[in-house]
């Protein structure tokens, strides 16, 4: 493991991505910013966090010899390895929203942008971007539903223990995944999957709602609603909103 810190970079993910093109690159190097210009998100949008008060970082995973087919699971390792570090700080009502925003009841707490180079139908090295809202308390009117771990514990969150818990969970996650665990962190994820077995609405490409309610994950990774007549149909990231 090895920590790079930084004061001020345009993005943690880009500049691990940049930095791995000519360096060869320690397992676990995590890179850790106090303020990041430029940051990114899912799907081309921007993460915007205030400086000093969040944690922004991203990690660097090499040879995770993981089949593409299993992509899944390493979002599942992330995603509960955030879960379960907020779990232990009795975060009300937290849930992972799929596919990976970790939300506490429909407010955004943190979002995870994993970037994956694959080789040969299998994913290689991976750069694990992960931003947390901690002691911010205000956010732009243009962000609607997005909360912060001070806003809900009415108290300040030290950063450097947070990202050492994180990161320690995040390894404990890895080592399952590397052990072939599939079904248990499936079942973990399942678990604390945000409104899954509860009927709501959702949103297509056409800005059309509908009711349905949320029932599993395909072995693609996509989300399977059951809707009003009672059949099942699978959703991408890009074919939903809710
Ligand atoms: C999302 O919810 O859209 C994902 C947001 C991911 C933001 C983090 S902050 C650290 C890392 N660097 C980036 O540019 N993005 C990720």
């Amino acid at each position: 493991m090895k920590l790079i810190k930084l004061n001020a970079i345009n993005s943690t993910n880009t500049f691990l991505k940049d930095l791995s093109k000519n360096t060869i690159l320690e397992n676990f190097t995590i890179v850790v910013t106090e303020n990041q210009t430029n940051g990114r998100g899912q799907q081309e949008s921007s993460w915007v966090s205030e400086p000093n008060k969040n944690l922004t970082f991203s990690v660097y995973l090499c040879d995770l010899n993981l089949d593409i087919s299993n992509k899944k699971y390493l979002n599942y390792a992330v995603s509960l390895s955030i879960f379960s570090v907020l779990k232990n700080k009795n975060i009300p009502n937290l849930a992972i929203k799929w596919p990976n925003d970790i939300v506490s009841g429909n407010k955004k707490l943190c979002g995870i942008l994993i970037e994956n180079s694959i080789q040969k139908n299998s994913i290689q090295n991976s750069i694990i971007g992960i931003g947390l809202n901690v002691n911010q308390e205000r956010f732009s009117e243009t962000l609607k539903n997005v909360t912060s771990l001070k806003n809900l514990l009415h108290k300040d969150v030290e950063l450097d223990n947070l990202l050492k818990d994180i990161c320690f969970e995040l390894q404990n996650q890895l080592l399952i995944l590397s052990e072939k665990k599939y079904q248990m962190l499936e079942d973990n994820y399942l678990k604390v999957l945000y409104q899954i077995h509860k009927a709501m609405m959702f949103k297509n490409t056409e800005n059309e709602l509908f009711l349905g309610i949320i029932r599993g994950i395909s072995e693609t990774g996509n989300i399977i609603i059951e809707l009003e007549n009672e059949t099942k149909r699978e959703f991408g990231i890009k074919e939903i909103s809710f």
